[in-house]
């Protein structure tokens, strides 16, 4: 075990881990945030995304010791009550089925918004083509990402 001090949502944890551990069970086991979702575990599915000094990165595949001196965003750190651009734009496009994938979905379209704040239908399907959905919401994300577009 190892003490590791990860910022995560501007508030400063000390967390005592091995050093293998990834960062999605820290987040999740130990400091509660549960809103970062577990599928694939493997780097695969997406679901697991959170900003780490604003780039989208997958959590599961990410090693808690990669994970300090850097800050960490995770779907809490967006706002108190889901009013981020983005999330009010998921909301007022009704994009969420079962939900599972959307936290993930969420933090790709953030990170892809700080990067390209206008961008074209081709950029979101490159951008988000691998956050995978298996409820199909894909069409209503592009929505949200253009109507988040204007309000970001
Ligand atoms: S759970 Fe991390 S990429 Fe699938
Ligand atoms: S909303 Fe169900 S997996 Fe995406």
């Amino acid at each position: 075990m190892t003490e590791f001090t990860l910022s995560v949502n501007q508030q400063q944890y000390t967390v005592d881990v091995d050093d293998d551990t990834p960062l999605l069970w820290v987040l999740r086991d130990t400091l509660h945030l549960t809103g970062t979702k577990y599928s694939c575990g493997m780097g695969l599915c997406g679901s697991c995304t959170v900003l780490i000094d604003g780039q989208a990165q997958r959590s599961c595949i990410t090693p808690v010791a990669n994970a300090s001196g850097v800050e960490i965003t995770t779907i809490e750190g967006l706002s108190d009550n889901g009013e981020h651009p983005v999330q009010q734009a998921w909301q007022d496009e009704y994009v969420t089925q079962c939900g599972y994938c959307q936290p993930g979905q969420i933090m790709n379209a953030v990170a892809l918004l700080d990067n390209i704040p206008n961008p074209s239908d081709e950029d979101i399907d490159a951008a988000m083509k691998d956050v995978l959905c298996r409820c199909g919401t894909y069409q209503r994300i592009r929505k949200a990402i253009h109507s988040a577009a204007e309000g970001v």
